[in-house]
This record gives C-alpha cells, structure tokens and sequence, in this order.
C-alpha cells in the first residue's frame, strides 16, 4: 500500500469512529448525546468575531493572491448562497463547505464587507435553523456526514439548502430572467433596485400561480427580499459602489462562484442602516402580505404571522417557533449551545433594532 493509500484509510477510520454513521441519520437520544459528548468532549463554540478594526475596514483588494479561486472538487459543497459558495471557492471559508458559523461572520466581514452585526445576523440565524449546534458545523448545501452526528429529531440539520434542494444550483433559465428583468427594467441594463422589486414581485407571483405548498410568511419574507437587494450591494466593486450590479459581474458570482478580476469589496462595513432601505423600498414597490398557497392560485393570507416591516416580530417568530419546532425540550449540553447561539443572534438584533430579547429555553 502506498504512503498516500495508507494515510487515506487511515483518515476514513479517524472519521468513522468520530461520526458514527448510524446515528448521524438517525438522531441522537439524549443517552447517546452524552455517550457522544463523554467520547468526543464538547465542541468549542468560540465567540463570534469582533468588528474589523478601525483602519482596517475599508476598500480592499479581495479577489487578491492570497485568496485565489479554485473551482470546487468533486466532495466540495456549494449551496444555494451565490456570496457562501463564491467566499469558499476564494479560500475565506473552508474550500469543502462545511463552516462554523464564526468562519461565515469572519469571511463576509473580510471578504464582502458585511458589517459585524449584519453578518452575526444572517449567520446565526442560518445556524441556528440549519446547522448541528452539537459539533458546531454546518453544510452550506444539504445535509452531510461532514457535520458529525445529529441532535435528536425534530431537528433537521439539513444546512442551507434545507429549503430547496433543486434551487441550490445554478439554473440558467432564472438567470436568463434575470438578465431579461435588469433590461427592462435596471438602469443602463445593470440589476438595481427598480430590478430587484421587479424580479422578486416576479417571483413571488410566479410561485403563486404555480406552487401549490408555497410558504410565503416569517421569516422565509425576511430572506427573500434581503437577497433581493444584496447584489446591488454586495456585488458591486467598491470602487464603483453605484448599487448598480452588471451583468458580467452577477455571472461571475451566481454562475461561476468566482469574483471578477481586481474584485474590491464595499468602502465601509455595511449593517442594517444601509439594507432596510433598500429593502423598504423594494416592499413599497409591490406590497404583499404574508400568506400560504392552499393549492396552486390560492394564496391565504396569514395575519398572525408578523409582516416584513416588523422586523423585531420576526425575530421573536424565529425564536419563539421556528427554533423550537426543532428543538422543543433540549436538555443538557444541547440546551447549552442553543442558549449561546440564541445569545449571539440576539446580540446582532439588539444594537440596531433595540428588540426585546427572548428566552425560549430559560435564561441560565
Ligand atoms: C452570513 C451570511 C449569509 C448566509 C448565512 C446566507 C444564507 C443564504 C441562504 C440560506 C440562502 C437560500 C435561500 C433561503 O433559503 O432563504 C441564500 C440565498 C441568497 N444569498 Fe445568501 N447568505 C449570506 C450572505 C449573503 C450575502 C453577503 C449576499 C450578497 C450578495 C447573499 C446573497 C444571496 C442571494 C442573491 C441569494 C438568492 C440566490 C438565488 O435566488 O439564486 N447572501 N443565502
């Protein structure tokens, strides 16, 4: 057996006695969780990462010699985040695809320019929806055995694509509407906001007429039309900074999940204060109220559920239902790092929004 042969059966038996394969499908009973904890200690959850520092928070070279692309390999994961995928394909996250959530805080912030408490927002959230709070990993596509063993059921664990598997890769046809929506629509033919209203009421209506399980309530509303406006930030160099997306440069990150030659991201950390504008105006564009299709071209409206505009209900909605449809009675060292994700999430909430914080599991 070669050196290399050795090494590689080697790596498979550390894996499998570290994941257990039955148990990673099934989900671990509370008995088997301390069983896994007493063999394998806790996972560390480290804090999540500080603001970049005054200085060095600014336009930035990032497509740069220290982060080259490399297209993903045969056992790397993209999802259906186009900034996830093209940030792992440049080495600011784990080439393979599965992340902690403090390598995502710290690549969107390095690698983007999110700010610190709108990057804390978007990770936690996903984490706490889609990741495995045990081992503190999460797949930025669908589930894997990378991410170790489950939590008990109801927990999904299914990372980022949970919610649609099939969007999660490029399709050509959605592209080819983009480009024909930013037309019409975009200025000089780029995707900005006028397009991105278009695009996503397009959208919206399209899933009406044709999705007869569409669920269109929170926090699902809340994602939709952030990303709806995310390019015209996020996308554009910074030294254009115009929210003006061409069209070249959106195929470089959906398409190839690369970024453009000479790439420069955003001029200043962005947060909140800079997005819900923007969101604000797509929603005033074309107003929609929450709702679910009962079969196809029957949406119903669902006024329990909190509108885009409130923003705190939505984070209440996620901590309150969404979480704990998951997880209902986490005990234990389970309990414990959902409390600390759910600690973190709210600190992304709190400075910007002054929400009211909530403790579905007790504070401790
Ligand atoms: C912390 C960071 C982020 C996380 C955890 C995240 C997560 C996700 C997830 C889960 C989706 C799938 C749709 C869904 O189920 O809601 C998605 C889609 C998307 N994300 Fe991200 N995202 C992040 C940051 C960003 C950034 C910085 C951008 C900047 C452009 C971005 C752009 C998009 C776009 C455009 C889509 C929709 C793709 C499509 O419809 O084809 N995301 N993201």
């Amino acid at each position: 057996m070669t050196i290399f042969a050795s090494f590689l059966l080697l790596a498979l038996i550390c894996l499998a006695v570290a994941f257990p394969t039955y148990d990673s499908i099934a989900g671990l009973s509370e008995r088997e969780i301390n069983e896994y904890v007493a063999r394998n200690g806790v996972a560390a959850i480290p804090n999540p990462p500080l603001p970049l520092p005054k200085g060095q928070d600014g336009l930035k070279l990032v497509n740069d010699p220290a982060h080259p692309f490399i297209a993903a390999g045969p056992n790397d994961i993209r999802g259906p985040c186009p900034a996830l995928n093209t940030l792992a394909s440049h080495g600011y996250l784990p080439r393979n695809g599965v992340v902690r959530p403090d390598q995502i805080v710290t690549a969107v912030m390095e690698g983007l320019n999110l700010g610190n408490d709108f990057a804390k927002f978007l990770c936690y959230q996903a984490f706490l929806m889609n990741g495995n709070p045990l081992t503190n990993l999460m797949s930025i596509r669908m589930k894997t055995r990378g991410t170790g063993p489950d939590p008990p059921k109801p927990a999904l664990i299914g990372g980022l694509g949970q919610h649609g598997t099939f969007e999660a890769v490029f399709n050509e046809d959605l592209f080819q509407g983009f480009i024909s929506t930013s037309t019409k629509f975009g200025f000089n033919g780029t995707y900005d906001v006028n397009a991105a209203a278009e695009l996503r009421n397009q959208r919206l209506q399209n899933s009406i007429q044709t999705n007869p399980q569409l669920v269109f309530t929170s926090p699902r509303i809340l994602s939709a039309y952030s990303e709806a406006v995310f390019p015209t930030i996020f996308f554009v160099d910074g030294r254009l900074n115009n929210c003006q997306l061409a069209i070249d440069a959106a195929r470089h990150f959906f398409d190839f999940e690369m970024m453009p030659t000479d790439f420069h991201r955003q001029p200043a950390p962005v947060n909140f204060t800079m997005v819900d504008p923007l969101v604000s105006e797509i929603f005033n564009k074309h107003p929609f109220a929450p709702g679910v299709n009962h079969g196809k071209k029957n949406f119903v409206l669902q006024p329990q559920t909190p509108p885009l505009s409130n923003f705190c209900g939505i984070y209440e909605d996620i901590v309150i239902h969404v979480v704990p449809g998951q997880y209902p009675k986490p005990t234990g060292v389970l309990r414990d790092a959902l409390n600390k994700n759910l600690g973190f999430f709210y600190g992304a909430v709190r400075a910007e929004h002054n929400c009211t914080q909530v403790f579905p599991y007790g504070r401790d």
